[in-house]
């Protein structure tokens, strides 16, 4: 029996320099994909997978727009149910986190993924827990995080999410040192974050999901640097491989690299096309540009 998993956590600290002036006086999370900001297509996921209590790794500015997102704003449903909008008042009350559910804590240095993470140690406790890197942005059905959850039912240990990468690009991800691979789901005999082209094990990569055993904690806490001179989350796995399982799962879906400009127009264009209420005008007016 594996423990249930009921906490993720969203290291959403960063600055956003690539979507600057977008990010100048917003988190990047906020940025909308469609008709929604990027947290929450991720908060929706972690839903659907079970997920009850949200912790935010971020900074005092970006706190405040993201509780203020989360929160219920009484003015702008009592206008929307004022004038009849109640698909409008639907959709606002569905973003509605209650207060116990959302916990924010700071990273107050960029040291890296690794240290995002363990910044949260005192609100995950000694739990297995989640993680949602909101910039990979996956559209699926079931949602990515919900496969995962079935995979960690049968494997338990650490579950991450992989894609098969162009080996030109194992410098932008944690790499699978591969054991056993069944085409669906493969086991590691260890984790190189970034490698270059020509030292990768595989072209196996790590996405932006995680379920984790709370001893990553006891690496973490080490606070050892890794690649780029960062704390890395995929060192700290890799160092429990052999005490605790590991398992990378190809998930069913597309995965948009919503942290580079071509990821982020690509998912507009994606997921334009999925929640538009007119998607053939949609499709027409996007041939003009190709
Ligand atoms: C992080 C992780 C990396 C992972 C990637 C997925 O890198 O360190 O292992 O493959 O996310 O997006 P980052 O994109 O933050 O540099």
């Amino acid at each position: 029996m594996t423990t249930p998993i009921t906490k993720v956590v969203f290291p959403v600290a960063g600055l956003g320099t690539r979507f600057l002036p977008a990010t100048k006086a917003i988190a990047k999370e906020m940025l909308p994909v469609a008709d929604q900001p990027l947290i929450q297509y991720a908060v929706q996921e972690a839903l659907e997978a079970g997920i009850e209590e949200f912790i935010f790794v971020t900074n005092p500015t970006n706190e405040r727009i993201l509780k203020a997102h989360f929160e219920a704003n009484e003015d702008l449903e009592a206008t929307l149910a004022e004038r009849g909008k109640t698909a409008e008042l639907k959709v606002v009350t569905e973003t509605t986190l209650a207060d116990n559910q959302v916990k924010f804590c700071y990273q107050d240095q960029p040291l890296g993924l690794g240290h995002a993470v363990w910044c949260a140690r005192e609100f995950v406790a000694h739990e297995p827990f989640a993680v949602i890197l909101p910039d990979d942005l996956i559209m699926a059905a079931p949602g990515c995080l919900k496969q995962m959850m079935d995979a960690h039912t049968k494997y338990g240990g650490n579950v991450v999410a992989v894609e098969d990468v162009p080996r030109e690009l194992t410098n932008r991800y944690g790499i699978l040192d591969v054991d056993q691979d069944d085409g669906k789901v493969a086991s590691a005999k260890g984790l190189v974050e970034k490698p270059a082209p020509e030292e990768a094990p595989s072209t196996l990569s790590i996405i932006g999901r995680y379920i984790l055993d709370a001893q990553v904690f006891a690496h973490l806490d080490k606070k050892m640097t890794g690649a780029g001179g960062e704390i890395q989350l995929t060192d700290a796995i890799a160092a429990t491989i052999g005490d605790v399982a590991f398992h990378g799962l190809r998930f069913d879906g597309q995965r948009f690299d919503c942290g580079s400009m071509n990821g982020f127009v690509e998912a507009n264009v994606a997921f334009g096309l999925k929640r538009s209420n007119h998607p053939d005008e949609l499709r027409s007016v996007l041939k003009n540009h190709i």
